[in-house]
């Protein structure tokens, strides 16, 4: 579904992805782990478009997305929940939901299905973005990013600062989410537990640069623990 392919990307002079290679197969989670600061968002904003590839190429579903901009890849099928959520505070659930569907036509209603993944999305759907929990702000984040129907959902750290039985609740939604095999996961994640159970596939960066790769039932096995934790 997405094939990255030698990747890389500056900030100013500083090299901070550095021949970055994968795939991400559909009715997968492929989870890409690292410490602080080793260029993970930096990736993921890559691949949403955020910020160009200097070289390299990205392709989604057989297409060369590298040069599109962010509205054309969630048109052409990515979906992206940012580090800190960046919900809009002021704005409602209700409105928050349908900025995820900004380019479809008109009046284009918001999946019921969004709400079954997301049940207290219902109850809150009057209430401002801004009132909601950081857990709650979270699930919103991603039922945004499920309104457009993606091929290619990346989530960038969904536990951070949340509380331990929402993200019991966020790790159901993506497994049931790739149990469809409907759509690809790229999530990037510190949290170790977290990663380990949801991972078909792993990435370990350091540096920029991807230092260890394998299948996620392998993960405890290949030590990645101890890398992380060093
Ligand atoms: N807009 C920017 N301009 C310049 N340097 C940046 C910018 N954003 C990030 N960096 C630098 O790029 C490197 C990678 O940052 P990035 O945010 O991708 O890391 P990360 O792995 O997501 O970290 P974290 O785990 O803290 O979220 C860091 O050294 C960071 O300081
Ligand atoms: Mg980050």
């Amino acid at each position: 579904m997405l094939k990255v392919d030698t990747i890389n990307q500056y900030y100013g002079g500083s090299h901070i992805l550095r021949n970055v290679s994968f795939e991400a197969r559909l009715g997968e989670v492929t989870v890409v782990l690292g410490r602080n600061g080793v260029g993970k968002t930096t990736l993921l904003k890559s691949l949403m478009g955020v910020v160009p590839v200097k070289t390299g190429s990205i392709h989604l579903d057989g297409r060369d997305i590298t040069r599109c901009t962010p509205y054309e890849r969630v048109r052409e099928g990515v979906g992206y929940v940012p580090q800190g959520r960046e919900i809009f505070g002021r704005l409602s659930v209700e409105e928050n939901l349908r900025m995820g569907l900004a380019y479809k036509p008109g009046r284009t209603p918001i999946p019921t299905e969004l709400f079954e993944l997301f049940p207290v999305l219902r109850q809150m759907i009057g209430r401002r973005g801004g009132d909601l929990s950081g857990g709650q702000q979270q699930q919103l984040a991603i039922a945004r990013a499920l309104a457009a129907g993606p091929k290619l959902l990346i989530l960038d750290e969904p536990t951070e600062g949340i509380q331990p039985s929402i993200i019991k609740d966020i790790g159901r939604v993506i497994r049931m989410l790739a149990a469809r095999k409907t759509m690809a996961i790229v999530l990037v994640e510190q949290y170790y537990d977290f990663a380990a159970e949801l991972a078909d596939q792993y990435l370990v960066m350091e540096r920029g640069e991807i230092v260890q790769r394998g299948r996620g039932a392998d993960m405890d096995a290949d030590g990645v623990r101890r890398r992380m934790s060093i």
